[in-house]
């Protein structure tokens, strides 16, 4: 498993290098690391809370419907995921990924 660096910046703003293997879901290493408060769903695309606007190098893949349902109703901006739909493959190095949901 390779090692993913990358910088999770929380709801206050701060910066968070983190260090993640290949196939770690997005949502569950921000929870564990980051911020509690986020994904209260499980994953389940129901809650909306581990909403994440991506930096540019790491679109993340392909969109679900389910997902891409999510996201329109949260109205989310252009290049905002739900982390919980995001596994790092190692062309996620490098990447920031701002916390936006309330
Ligand atoms: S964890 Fe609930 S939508 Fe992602």
């Amino acid at each position: 498993m390779s090692d993913i660096s990358l910088t999770i910046i929380d709801k206050a703003g701060t910066a968070h290098a983190l260090t993640a293997g290949s196939g770690q879901n997005l949502m569950h290493l921000m929870r564990e690391h980051v911020d509690m408060t986020i994904g209260t769903c499980g994953g389940e695309i129901s809650c909306g809370t581990c909403l994440v606007q991506l930096g540019d190098g790491w679109a993340g893949g392909s969109v679900s419907v389910d997902e891409q349902d999510m996201l329109e109703a949260l109205d989310a901006a252009p290049g905002c995921r739900l982390a919980c739909q995001l596994s790092l493959e190692p062309t996620a190095a490098g990447i920031t990924a701002t916390i936006v949901a309330d």
